[in-house]
């Protein structure tokens, strides 16, 4: 082979190579259960715009509103309602509150997502408290931001310390290094010891890959839009979504095992999302995106264990 067709050769493979990739991103971003958010961009209070009603299932998923009158929440108005879940979603982000969809809380919304809600029964927030300083007849506003703990604050009881984790068997074999090293990160950092077991039934903590409706209900959504979950102390639950692609290393086309698995235990061990964007218990995650654990995690599971 001369040196010419082997360049045509490379440049061929980089061409495919290349085209693959715009490919898999454009099936990506189009499968994404959350991709209807983007056409309400500027939407606000008294308009009445298609999906609007698909927002506002959205948020109340995830805690943000709760319609008495259930005729509303299948309707496209933007009530009342409506914008004050939109301020409170906008507070718990760090954004300006001001109750309309501008591209910052839409980008926000659209973020692949833990399926957790961030307000559970209404009482508890994702603690993105503003208070309030008098400086000089000027108004300053400090966001004291943290961890949150889920309604009613369930933990585990003090002598339950040492909890057992199982896959359900037959669970994809590459889940469970990066599944138990995230059991051992949480381990160094708290008073829990975890230790596998492979008695799946009777395991203080079962995990396993789920896709759609799956009986506990909380379904799954396809690629994108909501990645796992995982419920309040002492359920024990874990589930992942098993239609995302997910990765061991780090890559740039799918989810972070480990990762998701840190955030999950910190659901399982009863902490609620937190505001600090890089906390392990901020709801969102991205494509390729590692994360540890944060001080303010590690603080949120002493908190409620009283340590
Ligand atoms: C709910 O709202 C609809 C539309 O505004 C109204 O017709 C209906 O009477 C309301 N139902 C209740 C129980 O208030
Ligand atoms: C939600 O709050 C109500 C009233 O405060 C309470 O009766 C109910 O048990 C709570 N539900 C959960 C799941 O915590
Ligand atoms: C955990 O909670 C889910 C949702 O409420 C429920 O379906 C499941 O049965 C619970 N599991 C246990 C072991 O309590
Ligand atoms: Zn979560
Ligand atoms: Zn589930």
């Amino acid at each position: 082979m001369g040196s010419q067709s082997l360049s045509f050769f490379s440049i061929t493979l980089l061409l495919f190579v290349m085209i693959q990739a715009v490919f898999a991103d454009l099936k990506h971003k189009s499968t994404s259960p959350f991709e209807y958010l983007q056409h309400l961009h500027g939407c606000h209070k008294g308009e009445n715009v298609k999906d609007i009603h698909k927002l506002k299932k959205y948020l109340e998923k995830f805690g943000y509103l709760s319609y008495k009158n259930k005729t509303h929440v299948d309707d496209d108005d933007f009530d009342e309602l409506l914008e004050s879940a939109v301020r409170t979603y906008q507070l718990n982000y760090n954004m300006k509150a001001t109750g309309s969809l501008d591209a910052n809380t839409l980008s926000k919304m659209m973020r692949p997502r833990c399926s957790v809600a961030d307000i559970v029964n209404g009482t508890s927030r994702m603690r993105s408290s503003r208070k309030r300083h008098h400086h000089s007849g000027s108004k300053l506003f400090h966001t004291v931001s943290h961890y949150s703990f889920f309604d009613g604050q369930p933990r585990w009881p003090a002598s339950k310390y040492s909890l057992t984790f199982a896959f359900l068997p037959g669970t994809r074999a590459d889940a469970i290094n990066p599944v138990s090293r995230a059991f051992q990160t949480w381990a160094e950092n708290t008073h829990f010891r975890f230790s596998r077991t492979e008695d799946y039934v009777n395991a203080d903590i079962r995990v396993s890959f789920e896709s759609g409706e799956h009986g506990d209900g909380s379904s799954f959504d396809g690629p994108g839009g909501t990645l796992a979950h995982a419920f309040a102390p002492t359920n024990g639950t874990f589930h992942y979504d098993a239609d995302e692609e997910w990765s061991v290393i780090a890559n740039p086309g799918a989810y972070h095992l480990e990762t998701l698995a840190l955030h999950e235990i910190g659901h399982l061990l009863g902490l609620g999302h937190s505001s600090i964007e890089g906390a392990i218990m901020y709801p969102t995650f991205s494509l390729g995106e590692t994360k540890g654990l944060h001080g303010d995690d590690i603080q949120g599971v002493n908190a409620l264990y009283n340590l």
